[in-house]
């Protein structure tokens, strides 16, 4: 029977986001001011399996708070989906003498840690991690915050060559189909249309009422938010320039560059809170959830629940 956590393994996985490092920092300094160790295991689940675990100090995470990405690095393990993989990490821990794992992610993430449990019933806890803000239960994911301000940023800058020549532009964010980053990016940067996919299709009728009565002075920007695959918006742009032909048309994806960059203050914060907040659960030897915000409180999500659809929330304005 557990009863003090004496070594933490710590894990990002699936697609990294601004936080994760300051997610990383917080939870080492607060550890060993614990006197307990931390571990960083490489490149997401499948650091577990190949044994890629080393020892993490107060110098390893030295001036990581302002950088994006993770200095673990990010996978989306496929081996860590098979019975195989999964005894192999199990194996790995045990020779490590890791105690507990903290993993930051997404759904992919908590869906590994899911079965991981059910099988080794060993303690993990959750990080929400993921620039979609796909996970149910908590406010805010760390790299939301971030991922919308680079967004409205690029925006900004398209808008420039948009309006100086007279362009409409289709531009495509990511979020895996949900429409958090495409919905609150869109209403910031006064978008004309935001089309954001149901059960996989774009409903395109008030794009087409808008654009027949647009004129120079409506805005220039139709912000799409990706559906399953990255790139299907460019079906609609197709559409569009056909059916519209007295506009023009111009279409750009964004892409991986909504993931990058020093995280926002707003990420900062929640990285740093989330991390010590796991901490003090192990050492109280509470586990098994994932730990995130709401309405500005700590809050323990069931691994189960966390990975339910989150459904986007439009409010009347
Ligand atoms: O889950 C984060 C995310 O950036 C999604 O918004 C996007 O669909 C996906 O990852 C892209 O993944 P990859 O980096 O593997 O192309």
């Amino acid at each position: 029977m557990l009863n003090k956590i004496n070594n933490i393994g710590i894990i990002t996985s699936g697609g990294d986001s601004p936080g994760m490092n300051a997610a990383i920092k917080s939870i080492v300094n607060y550890s060993i001011n614990n006197n307990i160790n931390c571990y960083g295991i490489k490149y997401g689940y499948d650091g577990l399996i190949n044994g890629n675990i080393k020892k993490l100090s107060n110098k390893s995470v030295y001036n990581i708070i302002g950088q994006g990405g993770s200095i673990l690095g990010t996978g989306r393990s496929i081996k860590f989906k098979t019975i195989l993989g999964r005894k192999k990490a199990f194996e790995n821990i045990k020779k490590n003498n890791l105690d507990a794992l903290i993993i930051i992610g997404g759904n992919g993430t908590f869906t590994g840690a899911i079965k991981f449990n059910k099988e080794y019933n060993f303690p993990i806890i959750g990080i929400p991690g993921t620039i979609d803000n796909d996970i149910n239960g908590t406010d805010i994911t760390i790299g939301y915050d971030t991922s919308l301000n680079t967004i409205i940023q690029i925006i900004e800058k398209i808008k420039d060559t948009a309006i100086t020549n007279n362009r409409i532009f289709i531009i495509e964010v990511m979020g895996k189909g949900l429409g958090f980053l495409a919905f609150n990016s869109g209403i910031s940067i006064g978008a004309l249309d935001i089309l954001i996919p149901n059960n996989n299709k774009y409903d395109l009728k008030n794009l087409y009422k808008i654009l027949n009565k647009w004129n120079k002075y409506n805005s220039n920007i139709i912000i799409v938010a990706e559906n399953k695959n990255i790139g299907e918006s460019e079906i609609i742009y197709k559409l569009i320039k056909k059916k519209f032909n007295n506009l023009e048309f111009r279409f750009n994806i964004l892409g991986h560059i909504q993931r990058c960059g020093s995280p926002t203050c707003i990420d900062r914060i929640l990285a740093i809170r989330l991390g010590i907040e796991s901490i003090k659960n192990l050492i109280n030897l509470k586990y098994n959830f994932v730990i995130g915000i709401k309405n500005n409180k700590i809050t323990y999500i069931p691994f189960k629940k966390a990975i339910k659809n989150k459904k986007l929330v439009i409010d009347k304005i």
